[in-house]
């Protein structure tokens, strides 16, 4: 079925309707308001038009990506990261338009919005234009109850060298300021944030019980071994056997992770004051494939180690696309793992690939527009 004169709405709320059927989410309705709300006026570009805002969300700049969560306690969920754009994007513009729609669904979808607003300003700085993204939303969507909404922000606002600053801010004005020292110790080679160990995300839940409410920081780590991930892991208590094992099955023989960085999530839960109550370790493994039936084979290796069923992901894939696994790369973006109280879970981040099919490594490393594509 060619797209061509497909509108973004029309391709990505078509893939989040057929990803929330498969994976049993009842409630695909609020889901779909929600991300059509969050697409904005980009929703009816049609996709032979360049993309409205270059979103860093996605390689080929679609500013949505899928994610599905497997754990053993529960059945999968379904989650997505998004990016808003102003009608005339621009990154004051973006912010405007993120902060009056999370205004908007505050009431309607009883977000709390206390926490986020201690630290806006941190992140959302008046006098800069700086960094990569304003505000980016994320939903999680389970079989059945309300979608929980997370909020990231971006540390290098004001430039790479000032990230670790806004971070301890932030954290600070969370209550959490003892924090700052284990993850600065820990997340980086040098003992300083810098170029090689830089914050990417500060992300924050807005759920309505602050009991429960989770802050994340995200480190990455550039040109870095599985040696390097499991010390960063080790701040959270992490025995690195499991890091170690995750990065050789994920990796496949990859010793230095130097086409894209290795990313450590550290949680933090307030009241529970210096230590990360739990870690996530983020492999790209489209910078280590070939292509996506290289990945795929990588992540059934990976279900089967942590004993997680696959059938998940495969009825993702199936529903995301008609392509041939081969037929390019990115499709799957990133891997992850999990860890901390209970068992492992294992999270896989899939592209909507709305404006480009990367073509596989072995082929032609250029990427194929969908205008003349000849996947579908
Ligand atoms: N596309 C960006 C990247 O790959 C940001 C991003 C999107 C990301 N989803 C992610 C980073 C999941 C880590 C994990 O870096």
């Amino acid at each position: 079925m060619s797209r061509f004169g497909f509108t973004l709405g029309a391709h990505t709320l078509g893939q989040l309707t057929a990803l929330c059927h498969r994976l049993g989410i009842s409630d695909a309705r609020t889901a779909c308001s929600m991300l059509g709300g969050i697409l904005g006026p980009a929703r009816d570009r049609v996709l032979s038009e360049p993309p409205a805002w270059p979103s860093d969300v996605s390689d080929d700049h679609t500013p949505v990506e899928f994610s599905v969560a497997l754990d053993h306690d529960r059945p999968p969920s379904l989650r997505l990261l998004a990016e808003t754009a102003a009608a005339e994007p621009s990154r004051l513009g973006n912010r405007l338009a993120a902060l009056d729609l999370l205004d908007s669904w505050s009431a309607r979808h009883r977000l709390r919005l206390g926490l986020f607003d201690r630290i806006r300003d941190v992140f959302l700085p008046d006098d800069t234009a700086g960094g990569r993204f304003a505000v980016w939303l994320s939903l999680v969507l389970r079989p059945t109850g309300p979608p929980a909404v997370k909020v990231y922000l971006d540390p290098t606002a004001c430039g790479v060298g000032a990230a670790g600053e806004l971070v301890a801010e932030g954290l600070r004005r969370l209550g959490l300021g003892g924090a700052w020292s284990t993850l600065r110790r820990h997340a980086t080679r040098s003992g300083l944030f810098d170029a090689a160990d830089w914050p990417i995300f500060f992300a924050l839940d807005l759920h309505d019980d602050p009991d429960t409410t989770r802050v994340k920081v995200y480190v990455a780590h550039e040109s870095a071994t599985s040696a390097d991930a499991a010390r960063a892991a080790a701040g959270a208590r992490i025995d690195s056997r499991e890091v170690d094992a995750f990065c050789a099955l994920a990796g496949e023989g990859t010793s230095l992770f130097d086409a894209r960085p290795l990313i450590s999530g550290y949680t933090f839960v307030p009241g529970n004051l210096d230590h990360p109550s739990g870690y996530s370790l983020y492999l790209p493994i489209r910078s280590y494939v070939d292509d996506d039936e290289q990945a795929w084979h990588r992540v059934q290796q990976i279900t089967d180690r942590y004993g997680l069923d696959r059938a998940p992901i495969h009825d993702a894939l199936d529903a995301l696309t008609d392509r041939r696994l081969d037929a390019g790369v990115g499709l799957i973006a990133h891997v992850s793992l999990r860890l901390g109280d209970g068992e492992p879970g294992i999270t896989i981040y899939l592209s909507s690939e709305a404006y480009a099919i990367a073509s596989p490594r072995q082929h032609i490393a250029t990427t194929t527009s969908r205008g003349s594509s000849t996947c579908r």
